[in-house]
């Protein structure tokens, strides 16, 4: 791995691809993220491939979502559902778990751990009741 080798050239689009697939499996594997599971549809593959296709680009290979949906924008998609600190946490640790199932590197890992919070807090949409007293270093400490 080089300095300047971007996810996309780390893990490949098959590095890519298992990555989404065990993240969905997990999805439906861990208790701990029940709410999150019952907010997607019953049939989870053809969530692994979207969600591929969006990761390609984000990691900085081809744009095959934008190519294929013409947008790169994920927070339309995302308004029906009411995502809150609980539902990004669940997220990223279906994310988190899923890099480590598919043996991710350390420093692999590193470097995406706080682009992925920035863009699942992108995508919540509402605060948790209470999350006013929410301490604000613990969102910088991610
Ligand atoms: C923050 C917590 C998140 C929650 C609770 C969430 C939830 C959802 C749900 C319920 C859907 C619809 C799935 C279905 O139709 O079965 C969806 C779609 C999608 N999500 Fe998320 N999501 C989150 C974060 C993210 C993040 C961080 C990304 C990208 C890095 C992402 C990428 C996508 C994509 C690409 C789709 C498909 C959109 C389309 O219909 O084309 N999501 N998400």
């Amino acid at each position: 791995m080089n300095q300047t080798d971007t996810p996309y050239q780390i893990l490949g689009e098959d590095g890519i691809r298992r990555l989404t697939s065990a993240f969905y499996d997990l999805m439906d594997e861990l208790p701990e993220v029940a709410e999150l599971r019952r907010m997607h549809a019953r049939d989870l593959e053809p969530m692994k491939e979207k969600l591929a296709d969006y990761l390609t680009g984000w990691m900085g290979g081809p744009p095959l979502y934008a190519q294929k949906y013409g947008t790169v924008c994920m927070t339309t998609p995302h308004e029906p559902y009411a995502i809150g600190p609980r539902e990004r946490d669940q997220w990223l640790l279906c994310m988190d778990k899923a890099l480590e199932r598919i043996d991710a590197s350390e420093e692999l890992v590193d470097m995406l751990k706080v682009p992925l919070f920035r863009i699942a807090d992108a995508i919540r949409n509402r605060e948790a009741p209470g999350a006013a007293s929410e301490n604000p270093n613990i969102i910088a400490s991610h």
